[in-house]
């Protein structure tokens, strides 16, 4: 097996195996999960995957590849059942004109997510009622060159960003893309989002917020921006509609018994994820 890149997972707490997720309006849940992991474990993350899936999988050239993203399709659907009370092999999606995945209602209606991989690590965001848009991101210092900051910030942003002292410039380039990325993601359109059409706060001095919209968006003050723990080597956000009263952060691992979210009954009391 390859060597897991680093993320310092103190911060990320461990909910009880057997407890059913719960989110209350104002709340955000990020899971965070490996993906690497042994095979036995890997194939029960395929079996709840549907055909198309596997074969979108079965697309990319590496086996490696091919098998991060069959475990990160597995992790979310087991997170997506849980949070549903359903079978993860039965979960419902739909997908926007763009490609983000969402619940078909009425099964997922109210509940909201997003994704994001980077190298070994999986991230998952839910949000109830919300637009949640989330990013991750491996901080490799040579993406942090004058042609992607002209390329990727908008005008303000990058003047902001040489104006950091030099050493702060790449932990803040991977912070600004993040967030801007995470901002995308939430609303949904992608690459049709227009970079320069908006701009977010970042750097040491900074609290995180989305500073600028485009017309006919969202004001920006009603946008939150959470900061993601992920340690030195990686960068990530998430961005949500509306207030973040308060956000938890947990590890995700798969029950010793996969049979232990299948076998909980349909329609259960809903109680707190904190245990
Ligand atoms: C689709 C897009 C959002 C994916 O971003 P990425 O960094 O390549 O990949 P991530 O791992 O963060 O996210 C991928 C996941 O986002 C989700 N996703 C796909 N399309 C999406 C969309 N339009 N909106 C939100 N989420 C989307 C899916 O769950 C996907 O997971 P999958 O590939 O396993 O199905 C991206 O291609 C894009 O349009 N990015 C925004 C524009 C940009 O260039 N930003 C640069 C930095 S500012």
């Amino acid at each position: 097996m390859q060597t897991v890149s680093t993320i310092p997972t103190g911060f990320w707490q461990k909910p009880c195996r057997e407890v059913q997720y719960s989110l209350t309006p104002g709340e955000v849940h990020v899971w965070l999960a490996s993906l690497k992991m042994p095979a036995a474990q890997v194939a029960i993350l395929r079996a709840c995957l549907s055909f198309e899936e596997v074969a979108k999988a079965s697309r990319f050239r590496s086996r490696a590849d091919q098998t991060s993203a069959m475990v990160s399709r597995g992790i979310l659907r087991h997170l997506l059942g849980n949070y549903l009370r359903m079978a993860p092999e039965d979960i419902p999606f739909a997908c926007n004109a763009y490609g983000k995945p969402g619940l078909a209602s009425p099964t997922g209606a109210g509940l909201n997510f997003n994704l994001s991989h980077s190298h070994h690590w999986v991230v998952v965001g839910f949000a109830w009622g919300r637009r949640i848009g989330v990013d991750v991101e491996r901080i490799r210092p040579e993406s942090a060159n004058d042609e992607l900051v002209g390329h990727y910030l908008a005008p303000a942003e990058a003047c902001h960003l040489r104006s950091l002292p030099l050493a702060d410039r790449i932990n803040a380039f991977f912070q600004c893309w993040t967030r801007k990325e995470a901002f995308l993601k939430a609303r949904g359109d992608g690459l049709m989002g227009r970079l320069d059409s908006f701009e977010v706060a970042f750097g040491r001095d900074s609290l995180p917020a989305i500073l600028r919209v485009a017309e006919n968006e969202t004001p920006a003050e009603d946008w939150s921006v959470v900061n993601l723990p992920l340690g030195d080597s990686y960068a990530g956000a998430v961005v949500v509609d509306g207030p973040c009263h308060r956000l938890k952060c947990f590890q995700w691992s798969l029950p010793a018994s996969s049979e232990v979210l299948e076998a909980l009954p349909a329609q259960m009391p809903n109680p707190s994820l904190a245990c």
